[in-house]
């Protein structure tokens, strides 16, 4: 979802906050009376303006439930919603929907109805003209990443699973609506795809800054989409709610421990990205630099490789000292292979899997032209997540006397980046 294709289309509706306020939903009402437990119980929880609520837990734990009762598809059976401070059930619900985009799990396009149209649903509802909500849809395809010119006039059984969904959100947006719920909106696509989904989405949600309600039954989505993450256990109980990183340091019962898995060290490494780290100036060598010179230069400093760039800083591949001619100039064509390029939005943990699978040290840092932010190492990675814990750490046991979980998790955390020693080439550890 490429949110740099037209710069009017991100149009900064205001975003709101949305408050549960012991919420409780009882499908059966034999069961209620008997007290039997219902399908959301007594949830309580508020969702900052602007931010990204992950509800995650088990199926059948009432999260469909509760996205459901923020826009009165379904009424609770006693608690109150609000939005802005405003009792939802004040409110007329054809009036309150139009705040509200809505993806719904299984994505549900119209089959008979062209992209276009699908998209232009709610404008089309809300009584927009043909020409508005044609350039309002075409808008909306243009900044998921779907050219207009090639997909409006499809149908969906014409796109793939992953174009299906993006569909799915263009839907959801088209009317700019201050709050989104998001009903497992990447869950039909294979992991790829779904990362590339969440990505674009992550990028998207920078500019449109809405508040999201978004479900998941994936631990790792909870906490790479989340700004706060709500974990419900079977019964609709709120099991935690906090952010993510306070979820991995210090899980509120062994159901959320359970929940979040033994990985927590390697699960917290996806909640930074490049961009977090420390990125010194990296030396270059540019293509037609003088062979002598590079070589003289190449001696001052303990990395035995040169980052050979184009005009535009544009990396191209690692010198090898030892390979720097004596004289001439040096050319593209000495240097070796690219390692994995990596962009600060890249999350450590992606950072470090892409390293390892290339099985190097280093990745080069480039920013949206291409052009060279720096170089980042698995040792820096591994590093920062040394310190990053020990302070973590501190807090977990501060906050948590009996110790027992906290040092279960410090030893997760610890255990976090593997096999930092086992690869050198093409960059040593002594990284600048
Ligand atoms: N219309 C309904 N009538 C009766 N029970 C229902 C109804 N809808 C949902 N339930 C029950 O309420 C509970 C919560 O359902 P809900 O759809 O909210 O779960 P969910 O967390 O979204 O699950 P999943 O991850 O499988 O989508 C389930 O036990 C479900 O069987
Ligand atoms: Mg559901």
């Amino acid at each position: 979802m490429h949110s740099q294709t037209t710069g009017h289309a991100v149009s900064r509706s205001r975003a709101a906050t949305v408050e549960f306020d012991h919420v409780t939903k009882h499908y059966d009402s034999v069961q209620n009376r008997r007290g039997a437990a219902g399908a959301v119980d007594d949830l309580s929880f508020t969702v900052p303006a602007g931010k990204i609520c992950v509800l995650v837990g088990p199926s059948g734990c009432g999260k469909t439930t509760s996205l459901k009762m923020v826009n009165r598809l379904i009424e609770p059976t006693s608690g109150r919603i609000r939005i802005d401070t405003v009792d939802i059930s004040t409110r007329e619900r054809t009036e309150l929907r139009r705040g509200i985009g809505y993806v719904i799990q299984q994505v549900g396009l119209f089959p008979h109805q062209t992209i276009e149209e699908n998209v232009a649903t709610v404008p089309r509802l809300l009584g927009w003209q043909t020409a508005r909500r044609r350039e309002r849809a075409h808008e909306l395809l243009a900044l998921i990443g779907l050219d207009p010119a090639k997909y409006a006039r499809r149908y969906p059984a014409q796109l793939s699973g992953g174009e299906r969904q993006r569909v799915g959100v263009a839907r959801a947006l088209a009317a700019d609506p201050p709050i989104m719920l998001m009903d497992e909106p990447f869950g039909a696509v294979d992991p790829i795809v779904r990362e590339r989904l969440q990505n674009e989405f992550l990028r998207l949600q920078e500019d449109l800054a809405k508040t999201i309600l978004f479900v998941t039954h994936d631990i790792d989505e909870a906490i790479k989409m989340g700004d706060l993450v709500a974990v419900l256990e079977v019964g609709g109980k709120l099991a935690q709610f906090g952010p993510p990183e306070e979820m991995l340091a210090n899980p509120a019962s062994d159901f959320v421990a359970r929940f979040v898995g033994t990985d927590r060290g390697l699960k917290l490494l996806s909640l930074f990205r490049v961009g977090h780290l420390p990125m010194a100036e990296f030396p270059t060598v540019r293509v037609g630099d003088d062979a002598g010179t590079a070589r003289r230069r190449s001696r001052t400093h303990a990395f035995p490789y040169e980052l050979l760039v184009d005009d535009g800083r544009r990396p191209i591949g690692w010198i090898p000292d030892k390979a720097i001619p004596e004289e001439g100039a040096l050319t593209a064509d000495q240097a070796v292979p690219m390692s994995p390029r990596l962009d600060r939005r890249t999350t450590l943990k992606d950072a470090l899997s892409l390293l390892l699978d290339a099985n190097v040290q280093a990745g080069v840092v480039v920013d949206r032209h291409g052009a060279l932010v720096g170089v980042v190492t698995v040792d820096e990675i591994a590093a920062w997540m040394r310190q990053r814990n020990a302070s973590l750490g501190e807090t977990v046991e501060g906050r948590d006397g009996t110790g027992a979980s906290a040092e279960g998790g410090t030893e997760d955390r610890r255990a976090g980046p593997h096999g930092v020693d086992a690869h050198p080439a093409p960059a040593a550890a002594d990284s600048p």
